[in-house]
């Protein structure tokens, strides 16, 4: 079973998550401001999201979830960030990365990296060997190409979450 899980306070992240569960056939959509590691760790494989806030942090209610109480290890995980490519150029999707470091120490499985956005940006902790370590979204200043991301990323991790 898969849930996906987000992190969002204007609901960017939301849309994107209720879009990759539609596209994937996943039932399960949690906030982790309204669920607990307990719950997360029924599931046997997840996908995780969150906008960034702040100058480069995760968005508020997955900045206070507790990592460390969420068994993923060995666990298939997929993840996606959404943020804004224009004004925080530096700190592009930050949020990804920060997922990503945090799933990795805890021995998660992560599939779905992607080749870096076309759009510019000067740096961010998502970019790891050239690529980006999941999806990164930009409602913001890239909206209209946010659904055939999300569409392409679906293709390339259904798979995984078969
Ligand atoms: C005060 C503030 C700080 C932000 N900081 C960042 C940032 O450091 N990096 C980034 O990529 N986007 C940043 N953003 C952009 C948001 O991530 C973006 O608007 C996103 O779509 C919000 O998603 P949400 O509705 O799911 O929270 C910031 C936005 C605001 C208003």
């Amino acid at each position: 079973m898969t849930a996906v899980i987000f992190g969002s306070t204007m609901g960017n992240a939301e849309e994107a998550a209720n879009k990759i569960a539609a596209n994937l056939g996943i039932d399960t959509v949690l906030n982790i401001a309204e669920t607990s590691a307990d719950e997360i760790n029924g599931f046997d494989k997840l996908i995780i999201g969150s906008s960034t806030w702040g100058s480069g942090d995760l968005q508020d209610d997955m900045d206070a979830f507790d990592f460390s109480e969420l068994n993923l290890s060995g666990k298939t995980v997929a993840l996606f960030g959404v943020g804004d490519s224009s004004s925080y150029d530096d700190t592009y999707c930050d949020a990804l990365g920060i997922l990503f470091d945090k799933c990795s120490e805890l021995g998660a499985n992560i599939v779905g990296a992607t080749a870096a956005p076309s759009f510019d940006f000067t740096d961010s902790k998502a970019s790891k060997d050239g690529g980006f370590v999941g999806l990164a979204l930009d409602f913001d200043n890239y909206g209209d190409q946010v659904d055939e991301q999300i569409a392409n990323w679906c293709d390339q991790i259904r798979a995984n979450f078969s």
